[in-house]
Order: structure tokens, then sequence, then C-alpha cells
């Protein structure tokens, strides 16, 4: 299973790649403008900044809504890095440019998917990341994991090779539970990456193995 985080926070990017276990970044425009990044040049630079500091995919959002703007968008942003993925709304338009982009090899991330047959959709056109976003479902009463579920069942059905990318992931259990199922890819906040790592016996084991070193070291 693939980590990614799910920020535009470059310390956080940092700290996450130094732990070892990062594959790559998700952005939005939301996440964009929560860290004070505005203004196209200063967007596409940041881009750049989040691919020099981790070796995998760093997913970045076009702003245009029609095919059109998406292409131009979308070609402008894989230019800038190797390591670029388009992310592109799940709309009519999003479709027919993911699967522009998959005719021209060039990876996309179709972001805001709520349901089976968007996934379905998604895989069809040639998405490389499908992203259906699992704590906004929760948010309003209905088991995003079921909808990771669901997905995976119809795409080993017929071995789409789109992955899974469970998004809008929000604490540690969404991780373990998305792991079970078989989501080829997380994308959530530090927090629930290193929320991980936590666990109480661990910590008492650890301080009574210190403990138990410095009397016999005395
Ligand atoms: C996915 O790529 C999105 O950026 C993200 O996971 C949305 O998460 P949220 O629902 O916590 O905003």
């Amino acid at each position: 299973m693939k980590f990614f985080i799910d920020t535009a926070n470059l310390d956080q990017i940092k700290e996450a790649q130094e732990l070892g276990v990062l594959d790559g970044v998700t952005t939005n425009p939301s996440l964009m403008a929560k860290e004070g990044i505005t203004g196209r040049n200063n967007i596409l630079k940041h881009y750049v900044d989040i691919c020099n500091i981790v070796d995998g995919d760093v997913s970045a959002e076009v702003i245009a809504t029609d095919f059109e703007g998406m292409i131009k968008e979308g070609e402008e942003l894989a230019e800038l890095h190797e390591q670029i993925v388009v992310k592109i709304p799940m709309t009519k338009d999003g479709v027919k440019a993911a699967k522009y982009f998959s005719d021209k090899d060039i990876k996309t991330n179709v972001t805001l998917v709520f349901s089976v047959g968007q996934a379905l959709l998604a895989a069809k056109a040639g998405a490389s990341y499908v992203s259906p976003f699992i704590g906004r479902l929760d948010d309003i009463s209905t088991d995003g994991l079921t909808l990771i579920e669901d997905i995976r069942l119809i795409y080993d059905n017929y071995g789409f090779e789109t992955e899974i990318l469970a998004a809008s992931v929000r604490h540690t259990m969404h991780i373990v539970n998305c792991a079970k199922i078989g989501a080829d890819v997380m994308t959530g906040p530090l927090s629930a990456i290193t929320g991980l790592l936590k666990h109480p016996l661990t910590d008492s084991g650890l301080a009574q193995f210190i403990a138990d070193y410095e009397k016999g070291n005395k």
C-alpha cells in the first residue's frame, strides 16, 4: 500500500519524507490556499518545490472545468516535472480529459469521486488513480469504506489497472481499514500517518527496558 500525504505544507511533507515511508503527495486548491500559495506562478513553483522533496507522484489539480481548459492546464502541469500527476475532477469533461491524457501517457488522478459508477467511468477512461473521498462520505453518515470495498471488487472483476487512492482519510483507522480492503494508496494528513506509531504498551515497554538497563549498569 502506498502512503501519500495530503497537504501543500512543505515542512510536513519533509517530515513524512524523512520518516522514510512516503510514496507521494496529493494537493488540492483548498490545501494550496491554506498555505497562502496564490497566483499561478507561485502555485506552479510550489508544485516543483514539492517534487524536489519527495520521490513519488505529486498530484496537481486543474482549476478549469471545461475540457479545453483542463487540457491546457494539465499539459502545463505535466511539463513542470516528471513526478506530476494531473488531478482532474469527476465530471463529464473531466472523464474526457482523463481519456485524452491516458492516450498521451500522462498520469491522471480523477478526484471528487463519491460513487462506484464514477469510479467505473474513471477506470474506463484510463485514469492512473481514482480518488474516492471516504472522510467526506462519513461526514454525511454514509460509509466511505464500503465505497472502497465496492470499487476494489469491480476493478478486480475486470482487471482495471487504475489505482484506488483512498482520499479524505482523516485518522489512523481509515488507513488500517483501507489496507485491509486492499486500497492501492491512501492519502491523509501527517497526523494520521504518525498516529500509526502510537501504542501505550510500546511506550511502557520501552520505559521498562531503559529502566532495567540503567539499574544493571549503574
Ligand atoms: C484528495 O486528494 C483530497 O485532497 C483530500 O483527500 C480531501 O480531503 P478532505 O475531505 O479532508 O478535505
